[in-house]
């Protein structure tokens, strides 16, 4: 089985526990709370991205990772935020080599996943859009309409990450990223 199918069945379980966690498609979240989770997100991958940066210095530049806090800071602006105090090692997953920094970006390029269903949501529920406040949720979405911005395609993005993790390093690739849901489960928690 490739690394990829590994990742998908032995993270479901933490992916179906941040989901239940967040909520996000529930009428209970308000804007409150996804003024909340901006700020979350903002503070979480403003400390995890550098981390993987240093790990993977040529993928990083590959897959464009630095929209994801490009888009965060703008929100941050949009919405009038204030930033939360930043994530310490002691709030994210283990990074120390490539294997564990390619579990991390699994979670990070993934997350972008959800959002096509999440990003016509917010939109539509709180009348947002790229450029007032919903630049994370829906910014793959609205660059795949052009193709700007829009990193690399899933597809491509897990055949990348079978190719360049050995199997002997696999092991480490899914603690991270378990670790990765579960430290972001607890961080958008508290
Ligand atoms: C309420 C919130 C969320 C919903 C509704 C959601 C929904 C989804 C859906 C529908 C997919 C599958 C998409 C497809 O196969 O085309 C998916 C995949 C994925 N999501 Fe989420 N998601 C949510 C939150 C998150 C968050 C916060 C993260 C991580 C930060 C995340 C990480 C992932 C990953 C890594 C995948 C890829 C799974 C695979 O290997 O196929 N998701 N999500």
């Amino acid at each position: 089985m490739s690394l990829s199918l590994k990742l998908r069945e032995q993270t479901a379980t933490a992916h179906q526990a941040l989901e239940t966690e967040l909520d996000m498609l529930s009428p209970a979240f308000d804007v409150a709370r996804y003024r909340e989770t901006i700020k979350g997100f903002h503070a979480y991958m403003h400390a995890l991205l550098p981390l993987i940066k240093e790990f993977l210095p040529g993928v990083f530049d590959v897959l464009a990772i630095n929209r994801h806090l490009q888009r965060l800071d703008r929100d941050l602006t949009a919405l009038q935020l204030q930033p939360r105090v930043a994530a310490t090692a002691n709030d994210l997953p283990l990074i120390n080599s490539a294997a564990q920094a390619w579990g991390a970006l699994y979670v990070v390029e993934g997350s972008m996943l959800g959002n096509r269903i999440l990003g016509p949501h917010f939109k539509q529920h709180f009348a947002i859009d790229s450029d007032s406040g919903c630049a994370y949720f829906c910014g793959d979405v609205d660059a795949s309409k052009d193709d700007h911005h829009k990193g690399m395609r899933w597809p491509e993005f897990r055949n990348l990450l079978d190719v360049k993790v050995i199997v002997e390093a696999e092991p480490e690739t899914i603690t991270a990223a378990a670790q990765t849901f579960e430290t972001l489960r607890l961080w958008l928690h508290a």
